[in-house]
Protein backbone atom coordinates (compact mmCIF):
# COMPACT_ATOMS: atom_id res chain seq x y z
CA UNK A 1 0.00 0.00 0.00
CA UNK A 2 1.02 3.80 -0.68
CA UNK A 3 1.91 5.85 2.27
CA UNK A 4 -0.85 7.30 3.84
CA UNK A 5 -3.12 4.40 3.41
CA UNK A 6 -3.02 3.22 6.84
CA UNK A 7 -4.82 6.63 7.71
CA UNK A 8 -7.60 6.31 4.79
CA UNK A 9 -11.14 4.61 5.84
CA UNK A 10 -13.92 4.76 2.82
CA UNK A 11 -16.48 2.55 5.14
CA UNK A 12 -20.24 4.05 4.34
CA UNK A 13 -18.73 6.12 1.53
CA UNK A 14 -20.73 7.03 -1.53
CA UNK A 15 -18.65 7.09 -4.89
CA UNK A 16 -20.59 9.78 -6.92
CA UNK A 17 -17.46 11.79 -8.86
CA UNK A 18 -14.00 11.65 -8.41
CA UNK A 19 -13.44 15.10 -7.06
CA UNK A 20 -15.49 13.98 -3.59
CA UNK A 21 -12.25 12.23 -3.38
CA UNK A 22 -8.37 12.53 -2.54
CA UNK A 23 -5.21 11.38 -4.52
CA UNK A 24 -4.63 9.34 -1.43
CA UNK A 25 -8.37 7.96 -1.22
CA UNK A 26 -8.19 7.27 -5.13
CA UNK A 27 -4.67 5.12 -5.09
CA UNK A 28 -6.00 3.49 -2.46
CA UNK A 29 -8.77 2.29 -3.70
CA UNK A 30 -6.46 1.40 -7.21
CA UNK A 31 -3.99 -0.39 -4.26
CA UNK A 32 -6.71 -2.31 -2.95
CA UNK A 33 -7.58 -3.38 -6.76
CA UNK A 34 -4.50 -4.50 -7.04
CA UNK A 35 -4.30 -6.72 -4.40
CA UNK A 36 -7.94 -8.29 -5.14
CA UNK A 37 -6.78 -8.98 -8.66
CA UNK A 38 -3.54 -11.19 -7.32
CA UNK A 39 -6.37 -12.66 -4.89
CA UNK A 40 -8.40 -13.62 -7.60
CA UNK A 41 -6.26 -14.64 -10.01
CA UNK A 42 -3.81 -17.13 -7.20
CA UNK A 43 -7.20 -18.54 -6.29
CA UNK A 44 -6.65 -16.85 -2.78
CA UNK A 45 -10.04 -14.75 -2.93
CA UNK A 46 -11.49 -14.02 0.43
CA UNK A 47 -14.77 -12.68 0.96
CA UNK A 48 -15.57 -10.03 2.65
CA UNK A 49 -19.01 -9.04 1.32
CA UNK A 50 -20.73 -12.32 2.93
CA UNK A 51 -24.25 -11.22 3.73
CA UNK A 52 -24.23 -8.31 2.09
CA UNK A 53 -26.83 -7.30 -0.35
CA UNK A 54 -26.82 -4.45 -3.11
CA UNK A 55 -29.48 -3.41 -5.47
CA UNK A 56 -28.29 -1.61 -8.83
CA UNK A 57 -30.76 0.63 -10.66
CA UNK A 58 -30.12 1.17 -14.73
CA UNK A 59 -31.41 3.49 -16.66
CA UNK A 60 -29.38 3.32 -19.52
CA UNK A 61 -27.76 -0.17 -20.62
CA UNK A 62 -24.50 -1.54 -20.30
CA UNK A 63 -22.01 -4.83 -20.24
CA UNK A 64 -19.08 -3.85 -18.42
CA UNK A 65 -20.69 -1.77 -15.46
CA UNK A 66 -23.50 -3.97 -14.37
CA UNK A 67 -21.38 -6.88 -15.09
CA UNK A 68 -18.64 -5.88 -12.88
CA UNK A 69 -20.64 -5.02 -9.94
CA UNK A 70 -22.71 -8.25 -10.25
CA UNK A 71 -19.33 -10.53 -10.22
CA UNK A 72 -17.92 -8.14 -8.31
CA UNK A 73 -20.82 -8.98 -5.30
CA UNK A 74 -20.86 -12.30 -5.99
CA UNK A 75 -16.95 -13.21 -5.62
CA UNK A 76 -17.63 -11.36 -2.53
CA UNK A 77 -20.31 -13.34 -1.52
CA UNK A 78 -22.87 -10.49 -2.09
CA UNK A 79 -26.69 -10.92 -3.59
CA UNK A 80 -27.91 -8.46 -5.97
CA UNK A 81 -30.71 -7.26 -7.36
CA UNK A 82 -31.11 -5.95 -11.13
CA UNK A 83 -33.90 -2.98 -11.82
CA UNK A 84 -33.84 -1.88 -15.33
CA UNK A 85 -35.82 1.21 -16.20
CA UNK A 86 -39.09 -0.70 -16.88
CA UNK A 87 -39.33 -2.59 -13.72
CA UNK A 88 -39.01 -0.03 -11.22
CA UNK A 89 -40.71 2.84 -10.12
CA UNK A 90 -38.22 5.55 -9.94
CA UNK A 91 -38.94 8.42 -12.18
CA UNK A 92 -42.20 7.37 -13.28
CA UNK A 93 -44.12 6.80 -10.28
CA UNK A 94 -41.50 7.34 -7.39
CA UNK A 95 -38.77 10.05 -6.63
CA UNK A 96 -35.40 9.78 -5.85
CA UNK A 97 -35.76 10.59 -2.78
CA UNK A 98 -38.14 7.97 -1.65
CA UNK A 99 -36.66 5.68 -3.83
CA UNK A 100 -33.27 5.98 -1.71
CA UNK A 101 -34.84 5.83 1.82
CA UNK A 102 -36.74 2.42 0.88
CA UNK A 103 -33.59 0.97 -0.91
CA UNK A 104 -31.57 1.48 2.18
CA UNK A 105 -34.00 0.05 4.30
CA UNK A 106 -33.25 -3.40 2.63
CA UNK A 107 -29.91 -3.10 1.36
CA UNK A 108 -26.53 -2.29 1.97
CA UNK A 109 -25.30 -0.31 -1.21
CA UNK A 110 -27.12 0.92 -4.31
CA UNK A 111 -25.10 1.26 -7.77
CA UNK A 112 -26.88 3.78 -10.56
CA UNK A 113 -26.30 4.31 -13.79
CA UNK A 114 -28.54 7.27 -15.74
CA UNK A 115 -28.31 10.49 -17.41
CA UNK A 116 -28.37 12.61 -14.43
CA UNK A 117 -26.22 13.29 -12.25
CA UNK A 118 -28.75 14.90 -9.61
CA UNK A 119 -30.37 11.65 -9.32
CA UNK A 120 -27.40 10.06 -8.67
CA UNK A 121 -26.53 12.70 -5.56
CA UNK A 122 -30.37 12.97 -4.80
CA UNK A 123 -29.91 8.78 -4.10
CA UNK A 124 -27.25 9.34 -2.26
CA UNK A 125 -28.37 12.21 -0.06
CA UNK A 126 -31.42 10.35 1.17
CA UNK A 127 -29.89 6.55 1.81
CA UNK A 128 -28.36 5.37 5.02
CA UNK A 129 -25.94 3.07 2.67
CA UNK A 130 -23.50 3.95 -0.13
CA UNK A 131 -24.56 4.61 -3.64
CA UNK A 132 -22.19 4.11 -6.85
CA UNK A 133 -22.46 5.92 -9.62
CA UNK A 134 -21.98 3.47 -12.75
CA UNK A 135 -21.99 6.51 -14.86
CA UNK A 136 -24.37 9.89 -15.40
CA UNK A 137 -24.11 12.21 -18.41
CA UNK A 138 -21.50 14.25 -16.65
CA UNK A 139 -18.81 11.54 -14.82
CA UNK A 140 -17.97 7.38 -14.81
CA UNK A 141 -15.60 7.54 -11.81
CA UNK A 142 -15.86 3.99 -11.34
CA UNK A 143 -14.44 3.83 -15.08
CA UNK A 144 -11.71 6.70 -13.67
CA UNK A 145 -10.08 3.53 -11.34
CA UNK A 146 -10.32 0.98 -13.99
CA UNK A 147 -8.66 3.41 -16.28
CA UNK A 148 -5.84 4.31 -13.86
CA UNK A 149 -5.08 0.71 -12.65
CA UNK A 150 -4.63 0.09 -16.31
CA UNK A 151 -2.12 2.81 -17.14
CA UNK A 152 -0.33 1.87 -13.87
CA UNK A 153 0.34 -1.55 -14.68
CA UNK A 154 1.11 -0.72 -18.51
CA UNK A 155 3.73 1.92 -17.44
CA UNK A 156 5.04 0.75 -14.00
CA UNK A 157 4.65 4.33 -13.52
CA UNK A 158 3.00 6.31 -10.40
CA UNK A 159 0.02 8.09 -11.65
CA UNK A 160 1.73 11.44 -11.37
CA UNK A 161 4.42 10.61 -14.04
CA UNK A 162 1.59 9.55 -16.45
CA UNK A 163 1.29 11.01 -19.42
CA UNK A 164 -2.27 10.59 -21.64
CA UNK A 165 -4.27 11.98 -23.94
CA UNK A 166 -8.20 12.25 -24.73
CA UNK A 167 -9.33 12.65 -28.46
CA UNK A 168 -13.09 13.26 -28.84
CA UNK A 169 -16.36 14.38 -27.57
CA UNK A 170 -14.61 16.01 -23.99
CA UNK A 171 -17.45 17.51 -22.87
CA UNK A 172 -19.41 13.90 -21.90
CA UNK A 173 -18.81 11.40 -19.02
CA UNK A 174 -15.72 10.06 -20.37
CA UNK A 175 -13.52 13.61 -21.32
CA UNK A 176 -14.56 15.37 -17.96
CA UNK A 177 -14.06 12.02 -16.05
CA UNK A 178 -10.23 11.82 -17.71
CA UNK A 179 -9.58 15.81 -17.09
CA UNK A 180 -10.49 15.77 -13.44
CA UNK A 181 -8.86 12.18 -12.81
CA UNK A 182 -6.06 13.34 -14.01
CA UNK A 183 -5.89 16.36 -12.80
CA UNK A 184 -6.47 15.42 -8.74
CA UNK A 185 -4.05 12.37 -9.44
CA UNK A 186 -1.37 15.22 -10.50
CA UNK A 187 -0.91 13.14 -14.24
CA UNK A 188 -0.14 15.03 -17.17
CA UNK A 189 -3.47 15.55 -19.30
CA UNK A 190 -4.50 16.56 -22.63
CA UNK A 191 -7.26 16.50 -23.89
CA UNK A 192 -8.40 17.39 -27.93
CA UNK A 193 -11.37 18.06 -28.43
CA UNK A 194 -13.21 20.99 -31.07
CA UNK A 195 -14.00 23.94 -28.54
CA UNK A 196 -17.66 23.12 -29.42
CA UNK A 197 -16.81 19.80 -27.33
CA UNK A 198 -14.66 20.91 -24.59
CA UNK A 199 -15.66 19.98 -21.32
CA UNK A 200 -17.44 22.52 -19.46
CA UNK A 201 -15.90 26.11 -17.86
CA UNK A 202 -17.00 24.65 -14.19
CA UNK A 203 -14.94 21.26 -14.72
CA UNK A 204 -12.29 23.40 -16.74
CA UNK A 205 -12.13 24.84 -13.17
CA UNK A 206 -12.69 22.23 -11.45
CA UNK A 207 -9.61 20.28 -13.10
CA UNK A 208 -7.62 23.61 -12.87
CA UNK A 209 -8.03 24.05 -9.16
CA UNK A 210 -7.24 20.24 -8.33
CA UNK A 211 -3.99 20.22 -10.74
CA UNK A 212 -2.92 23.84 -8.76
CA UNK A 213 -2.76 21.35 -5.97
CA UNK A 214 -1.74 17.98 -7.37
CA UNK A 215 1.18 19.30 -10.09
CA UNK A 216 -0.75 18.27 -12.23
CA UNK A 217 -0.23 19.50 -16.02
CA UNK A 218 -3.82 20.06 -17.70
CA UNK A 219 -3.78 20.92 -21.75
CA UNK A 220 -7.07 21.60 -23.67
CA UNK A 221 -6.30 22.00 -27.54
CA UNK A 222 -7.84 21.70 -30.49
CA UNK A 223 -4.68 20.43 -32.22
CA UNK A 224 -4.66 16.85 -31.75
CA UNK A 225 -1.35 16.34 -32.76
CA UNK A 226 -0.26 18.86 -30.11
CA UNK A 227 -1.95 16.93 -27.50
CA UNK A 228 -0.68 13.13 -28.41
CA UNK A 229 2.87 14.31 -28.93
CA UNK A 230 4.64 12.13 -26.01
CA UNK A 231 1.51 10.78 -24.70
CA UNK A 232 2.08 6.90 -23.43
CA UNK A 233 -2.09 6.60 -23.36
CA UNK A 234 -4.24 7.80 -26.08
CA UNK A 235 -7.83 6.94 -25.12
CA UNK A 236 -11.05 7.86 -26.67
CA UNK A 237 -14.62 7.30 -26.73
CA UNK A 238 -17.60 6.89 -28.64
CA UNK A 239 -18.79 10.82 -30.84
CA UNK A 240 -22.48 10.32 -29.92
CA UNK A 241 -23.10 8.74 -25.95
CA UNK A 242 -26.11 7.13 -24.94
CA UNK A 243 -29.26 9.61 -24.81
CA UNK A 244 -27.84 11.29 -27.14
CA UNK A 245 -30.71 11.74 -30.16
CA UNK A 246 -29.52 9.73 -33.60
CA UNK A 247 -29.69 12.88 -35.60
CA UNK A 248 -26.21 14.18 -33.98
CA UNK A 249 -24.23 11.69 -35.48
CA UNK A 250 -23.78 13.87 -39.12
CA UNK A 251 -22.52 17.09 -37.11
CA UNK A 252 -20.63 14.70 -34.79
CA UNK A 253 -18.74 13.11 -37.54
CA UNK A 254 -18.01 16.58 -39.15
CA UNK A 255 -16.67 18.03 -35.89
CA UNK A 256 -14.36 14.71 -34.76
CA UNK A 257 -13.47 13.22 -37.72
CA UNK A 258 -10.10 15.10 -37.59
CA UNK A 259 -9.70 13.74 -34.09
CA UNK A 260 -9.92 9.75 -34.66
CA UNK A 261 -7.23 7.63 -33.65
CA UNK A 262 -5.68 6.24 -36.68
CA UNK A 263 -2.14 5.12 -37.20
CA UNK A 264 -1.47 8.81 -38.48
CA UNK A 265 -2.53 9.45 -35.08
CA UNK A 266 -0.48 6.90 -32.76
CA UNK A 267 2.46 7.89 -35.27
CA UNK A 268 2.27 11.65 -33.79
CA UNK A 269 2.96 10.61 -30.06
CA UNK A 270 6.52 9.95 -31.75
CA UNK A 271 6.57 6.81 -29.06
CA UNK A 272 6.40 3.50 -30.29
CA UNK A 273 5.23 1.62 -27.12
CA UNK A 274 2.13 4.16 -26.97
CA UNK A 275 -0.82 2.14 -26.08
CA UNK A 276 -4.69 2.75 -26.93
CA UNK A 277 -7.43 3.27 -24.35
CA UNK A 278 -11.11 2.79 -25.03
CA UNK A 279 -13.55 2.52 -22.44
CA UNK A 280 -16.24 0.38 -24.72
CA UNK A 281 -18.02 -0.16 -26.56
CA UNK A 282 -16.21 1.38 -29.22
CA UNK A 283 -17.06 1.86 -33.02
CA UNK A 284 -14.54 0.34 -35.20
CA UNK A 285 -16.06 -1.93 -37.52
CA UNK A 286 -19.43 -2.70 -39.00
CA UNK A 287 -20.61 -5.76 -37.17
CA UNK A 288 -23.14 -3.53 -34.65
CA UNK A 289 -26.15 -1.87 -35.70
CA UNK A 290 -25.12 1.21 -35.58
CA UNK A 291 -21.32 1.15 -37.14
CA UNK A 292 -22.85 -0.57 -39.82
CA UNK A 293 -25.56 2.57 -40.59
CA UNK A 294 -23.00 4.77 -39.87
CA UNK A 295 -20.45 3.33 -42.25
CA UNK A 296 -23.22 3.24 -45.41
CA UNK A 297 -24.08 6.37 -44.76
CA UNK A 298 -20.92 8.12 -44.60
CA UNK A 299 -18.69 5.39 -46.29
CA UNK A 300 -16.35 5.61 -42.98
CA UNK A 301 -16.25 1.89 -43.71
CA UNK A 302 -12.88 1.21 -41.34
CA UNK A 303 -14.04 2.50 -38.10
CA UNK A 304 -14.89 5.47 -35.98
CA UNK A 305 -13.23 7.18 -32.97
CA UNK A 306 -10.77 4.19 -33.72
CA UNK A 307 -9.84 2.58 -36.89
CA UNK A 308 -10.11 -1.42 -37.25
CA UNK A 309 -6.47 -1.72 -37.42
CA UNK A 310 -5.80 0.33 -34.62
CA UNK A 311 -8.15 -1.88 -32.40
CA UNK A 312 -7.15 -5.20 -33.56
CA UNK A 313 -3.34 -4.38 -33.11
CA UNK A 314 -2.02 -5.35 -29.96
CA UNK A 315 -1.57 -1.96 -28.65
CA UNK A 316 -5.01 -2.10 -27.93
CA UNK A 317 -4.75 -2.27 -24.18
CA UNK A 318 -8.78 -1.52 -23.80
CA UNK A 319 -9.92 -5.69 -22.80
CA UNK A 320 -6.85 -5.40 -19.99
CA UNK A 321 -9.18 -1.91 -19.28
CA UNK A 322 -12.24 -3.50 -19.39
CA UNK A 323 -10.82 -6.50 -17.20
CA UNK A 324 -9.67 -4.11 -14.34
CA UNK A 325 -13.91 -2.91 -14.15
CA UNK A 326 -13.96 -5.62 -12.15
CA UNK A 327 -11.25 -6.18 -9.85
CA UNK A 328 -11.56 -1.82 -9.51
CA UNK A 329 -15.76 -1.71 -8.76
CA UNK A 330 -14.91 -4.32 -6.12
CA UNK A 331 -12.00 -2.38 -4.44
CA UNK A 332 -15.09 0.04 -3.90
CA UNK A 333 -17.69 -2.65 -2.57
CA UNK A 334 -14.82 -4.12 -0.17
CA UNK A 335 -13.54 -0.83 0.65
CA UNK A 336 -17.07 0.44 1.61
CA UNK A 337 -19.36 -2.17 2.47
CA UNK A 338 -16.55 -4.77 3.43
CA UNK A 339 -15.70 -6.75 6.61
N1 LIG B 1 -17.35 1.24 -20.14
C1 LIG B 1 -18.60 1.02 -19.71
O1 LIG B 1 -19.11 1.70 -18.79
O2 LIG B 1 -19.22 0.00 -20.33
P1 LIG B 1 -20.75 -0.39 -20.20
O3 LIG B 1 -21.55 0.74 -20.81
O4 LIG B 1 -20.88 -1.67 -20.97
O5 LIG B 1 -21.08 -0.55 -18.74
N1 LIG C 1 -19.71 8.33 -23.30
C1 LIG C 1 -20.25 6.98 -23.35
C2 LIG C 1 -19.56 6.11 -22.35
C3 LIG C 1 -20.01 4.68 -22.35
C4 LIG C 1 -19.33 3.85 -21.31
C5 LIG C 1 -21.74 7.04 -23.13
O1 LIG C 1 -22.17 7.73 -22.20
O2 LIG C 1 -22.47 6.40 -23.88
Amino acid sequence: MNSGAEQINLRGRDVLKEVDFTSLELQYLIDLARDLKLEKRSGTEVRRLIGRSMALIFEKTSTRTRCALEVSAYDQGANVTYLDPSSSQLGHKESAADTARVLSRMYDAIGFRGSSQQTVETLAQYSDVPVYNGLTDDWHPTQMLADFLTMIEHSNMPANEIVYCYLGDARSNMGNSLLVMGAIMGADVRIAAPRALWPSANVQSLAQERAAASGARILLTENPAEALAGSDFVHTDVWVSMGEPVDTWDERIDLLRPYQVNAAALAATGRDDVKFMHCLPAFHDMNTVVGQQIATKTGMTDGLEVTHDVFESNINIAFDQAENRLHTTKAVLVATIGD
